[in-house]
């Protein structure tokens, strides 16, 4: 996202002193101030609270977008805006893109007591919606819980609890010339003559929110960005002791470091570090965990950290979700499977000995972090396995981005860090985008995120899941998904040369010949032969599968997939031959 700072946006709960931190702030500053609320009454002549009574909250979120579309057309102005406003991502998308956005944060104590105070002083105001509840302190939890990843989002964060307007505001000014590398005339020139549109030096690094029906969180996504972790945590509303669950590979790289932010940050850190691979993702290791979580008197406020691949954020999540009945975990994925799939969409859990991830739960996150840099260490066939993920959610939804990866490949395979972030940024949207709108895989549309798969749940079971790696199987079901949707008259010819050119760029299979040759060249070969019998076998056994029939993703074009289900036995065997070169 291109950045502009010609404004300063202050947002918060109600009771955080938006208003009046605004007004100061842009006193200071010698700027206009502006209140999305105050305009809104003044435009339609009715206090914000009869809005919402007589109209609705539709129309008053209506009138709000309004009012902020307007505003942030201003420059040089401080806008408080109203503590709902940010939730709503049309807003926040251009509230980020023309101004930096400070976030007022008080505990819930504290909110209850400022808007009682306010309500006593002036009785003849209305108590406001949130004290004319039975139990107002819960109420105003719940509220500012479900909007915290929102205001987490804020390029700044003010503890407010024990400061003065006038120092909050103070605050403001500094934080804004330290993000904005500026540091104004104390009499600046009348606001319209001064240059504005300078470019935005502060973190820029919201890939997404995935917006489900039961949360939502934020996904991050920067270079270097773990050193922030204990800070992201923090204005996710996070505190108290943070358990790490890692594994021995990813834990003796970066498990010093990331103890010592947590603790910068002020938590108190305790780390469960587990054996790496798969076997690992079991219930023994669940009840290990658990154990270590009792005897460190685990509480139900305090945080898990996954730090590790998609094996650790699995079995981390899956404890979470049932230590306690459930307590708050942040995942930071340090492979790419884990930043662009496994970290997004909730779905935790274990392996049973009968098969892969039979037991398990969909419980978000309350927040992912997901630091490229990490991936410097990443061994190379693991990092070549995760491109076929992010290659698939251009080729299911996105053109655009599908061209993107054509054009920057080698410098990508190169982990070039700016491009390597936008393109995990953007795979990661893509799949939040998809759970958001099918958080519990009820409504069928998660299924296009299995284009690929079909054939390559085939190829890892006939193989006993020792063959391939993952990304390495879905890359040659994709080229067979590809040449099934030629064959059917749905993909023209050039789009699956396209598919398969870029899939070898990255270093992916797309044939089993060209896998059995790269496994030759260098990588161990596994004994494990092939049969088509068993692939097709264990095709039908895919539990993707709706009544008797496999439900097929294909591509009708770069960019969009479609869904079959009647596909003629006889085609899928000759892709199936057609791959393995018979
Ligand atoms: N929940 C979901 O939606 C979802 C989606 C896709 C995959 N998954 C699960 O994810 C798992 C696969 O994830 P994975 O490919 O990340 O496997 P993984 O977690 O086993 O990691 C692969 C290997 O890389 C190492 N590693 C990870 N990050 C590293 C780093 N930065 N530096 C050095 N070494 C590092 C690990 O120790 C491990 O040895 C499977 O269990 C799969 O079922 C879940
Ligand atoms: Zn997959």
């Amino acid at each position: 996202m291109d950045r502009r700072i010609d404004n300063l946006v202050i947002t918060g709960f109600s009771g955080t002193g938006k208003s009046l931190v605004a007004k100061e702030a842009a006193r200071r500053l010698n700027w206009d101030y502006l209140d999305t609320d105050e305009e809104i009454a003044r435009r339609t002549a009715k206090p914000v609270a009869e809005i919402f009574r007589q109209d609705g909250e539709g129309r008053f979120r209506e009138l709000e977008r309004e009012a902020i579309r307007r505003a942030c057309q201003k420059r040089q102005t401080v806008i408080a805006i109203g503590g709902g406003a940010i939730v709503d991502p049309q807003n926040y998308e251009l509230l980020a893109r023309t101004g930096l956005i400070f976030c007022l944060e008080a505990k819930p104590e504290t909110i209850y007591e400022r808007l009682f105070r306010a309500a006593a002083r002036s009785p003849k105001t209305e108590v406001r919606p949130l004290l004319a509840v039975d139990d107002p302190l819960e109420r105003i939890r719940q509220l500012k819980a479900s909007r915290q990843p929102h205001y987490a989002k804020a390029d700044w964060t003010i503890h407010t609890d024990d400061l003065s307007i006038d120092e909050v505001a103070e605050e403001v000014v500094r934080a804004w010339r330290l993000l904005s590398g500026t540091h104004p005339h104390p009499n600046p020139l009348p606001s319209r003559e001064r240059k504005s549109g300078s470019r935005l030096k502060a973190n820029d690094d919201v890939a997404c929110v995935v917006q489900t029906k039961t949360q939502s969180y934020p996904v991050f996504v920067g270079y270097g960005l773990l050193n922030k972790l204990g800070e992201k945590m923090k204005q996710a509303g996070l505190s108290g002791t943070a358990t790490i669950i890692s594994d021995e590979n990813v834990f003796s790289i970066y498990g010093d470091t990331v103890e010592r932010i947590l603790k910068e940050a002020g938590f108190a850190v305790n780390s469960s570090v587990m054996p790496p691979g798969e076997e690992t993702k079991s219930m023994d290791h669940a009840v290990k965990i658990y154990d270590f979580l009792v005897e460190h008197r685990a509480e139900r406020d305090d945080i898990i950290v996954a730090l590790g691949g998609g094996m650790v954020g699995d079995l981390a999540g899956f404890v979470a979700a049932t230590f306690l009945r459930g307590m708050p975990w942040v995942q930071a994925p340090t492979s790419l499977v884990a930043m662009v799939d496994a970290s997004i969409g909730g779905k935790v859990g274990i392996n049973h000995a009968k098969g892969k991830n039979l037991v398990g739960a969909f419980y978000q996150p309350n927040l992912v972090l997901a630091d490229p840099e990490t991936l410097n260490t990443l061994p190379e066939r693991e990092l070549t396995s995760g491109w076929a993920e992010i290659v698939k959610h251009g080729l299911i939804l996105d053109e655009e981005f599908f061209e993107f990866l054509e054009s920057n490949v080698s410098k990508l395979a190169k982990l070039e860090p700016k491009l390597l972030a936008r393109a995990i940024a953007r795979s990661a949207a893509i799949k939040a985008q998809v759970v958001s709108q099918d958080e519990k895989e009820r409504e069928g549309k998660r299924t296009i995120l299995n284009y690929g798969h079909t054939v390559a749940h085939g190829l890892e079971a006939a193989t006993r899941y020792k063959r391939f790696l993952h990304g390495e199987a879905v890359a040659i079901g994709m080229v067979g998904a590809a040449k099934l949707s030629q064959r059917l008259g749905f993909l023209p010819a050039a789009a699956v040369e396209r598919q398969q050119a870029l899939l070898q760029k990255f270093g992916l299979p797309t044939s089993l010949r060209a896998e059995a040759a790269s496994q030759r060249r260098g990588r161990q070969r596994s004994n494990l032969k092939l049969s088509l019998a068993e692939v097709t076998s264990a095709m039908e056994l895919d539990k993707k599968m709706k009544g008797k029939e496999i439900r097929w993703v294909l591509l009708q074009d770069i960019g969009q997939a479609v869904i079959r289900s009647d596909l003629p036995k006889k085609e899928v065997l000759a892709v199936l031959r057609e791959l393995a070169g018979r």
